[in-house]
C-alpha cells in the first residue's frame, strides 16, 4: 500500500455535460451532474497526481489542486483536451459528452412562429476514442452508463474504444445521486466495487487505476 500512489502522473479528465448551442440563448444538453468526475478528479489529487480537469457546464466546486479548464460545447471539450494532451500519463474521460450538435447556431435569437421547426443535428466527435487512437497513447480510462447487459456492453465498449479501463455503472445506480455502484473492465476482467458515496468509489477507482499503471 502507498500513500501517493499517483505521484509524479499526469492526470487528464473531462467531467460534467456538454451544452451544444441553437442560438446565443438555447442548446441542447444532459443532465449529468459532474459529481463522479470531481470525485474522481480530487482523488487523483489527493493520490498524487498533477490533474487537469475539463469540465463541461456544472455547479461543482474545483477540488482542492486541481487545475480546472471550463468549456461549453463537444467541440470545445475536444479542442481543450488535445491542447493539454502532450506530457499527460493518463486520460480519464467521465463527460457525458453531447452525442449530436445543432448543424448551425444561429446568430440571434430564433423568433417563434406558428410553423413547426425542424433542427438538424449532427454528430459529435468521440473524444475518448480520438484520445486513444493517437500514436503514442496515455493509459485512456472509459465510462459507460447502461440501463442493461452491463458487462456486454462496457466490455464492447473497451475493446472498441482500445481503452485500458472501462468503469461500468448501471444508470439506475449512479445518474445524479451522490452514491454509485461500479465494475471495472479491464484486460484481465470484471471488478465489482462495492456499492459508496461516490468519493469513496472514486478512490477505489484510482487504487485499481495505480495497481495497473
Ligand atoms: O460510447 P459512449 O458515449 O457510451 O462512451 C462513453 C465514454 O466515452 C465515456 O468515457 C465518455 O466520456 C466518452 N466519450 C467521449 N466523447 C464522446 C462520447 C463519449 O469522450 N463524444
Amino acid at each position: 500500500f502507498q500513500l501517493k500512489p499517483l505521484a509524479g502522473k499526469r492526470v487528464l479528465m473531462t467531467a460534467g455535460p456538454t451544452f451544444e448551442p441553437l442560438d446565443p440563448v438555447r442548446g441542447i444538453t444532459n443532465s449529468s451532474s459532474g459529481k463522479m468526475g470531481f470525485a474522481l478528479a480530487r482523488a487523483c489529487a489527493e493520490a498524487g497526481a498533477q490533474v487537469t480537469l475539463v469540465a463541461g457546464p456544472c455547479p461543482q466546486p474545483t477540488p482542492r489542486g486541481v487545475t480546472r479548464l471550463d468549456v461549453v460545447s463537444a467541440l470545445d471539450m475536444r479542442n481543450a483536451v488535445l491542447a493539454q494532451m502532450p506530457g499527460q500519463d493518463v486520460f480519464i474521460a467521465v463527460a457525458a459528452v453531447a452525442d449530436y450538435r445543432p448543424v448551425q447556431a444561429a446568430d440571434h435569437k430564433i423568433k417563434k412562429t406558428g410553423a413547426q421547426l425542424t433542427i438538424e443535428l449532427t454528430p459529435n466527435p468521440d473524444i475518448l476514442a480520438e484520445v486513444a487512437a493517437l500514436p503514442n497513447p496515455p493509459f485512456c480510462v472509459g465510462f459507460a452508463a447502461e440501463s442493461r447487459d452491463l458487462a456486454t456492453y462496457a466490455e464492447g465498449k473497451r475493446q472498441a474504444k482500445k481503452l485500458s479501463l472501462v468503469v461500468g455503472n448501471l444508470v439506475q445506480d449512479g445518474l445524479g445521486g451522490d452514491r454509485n455502484a461500479v465494475t471495472l473492465f479491464d484486460a484481465a476482467g470484471a471488478h465489482p466495487l462495492p456499492e459508496a458515496d461516490k468519493l469513496t468509489v472514486a478512490r477505489g477507482i484510482v487504487a485499481h487505476l495505480a495497481k495497473l499503471l
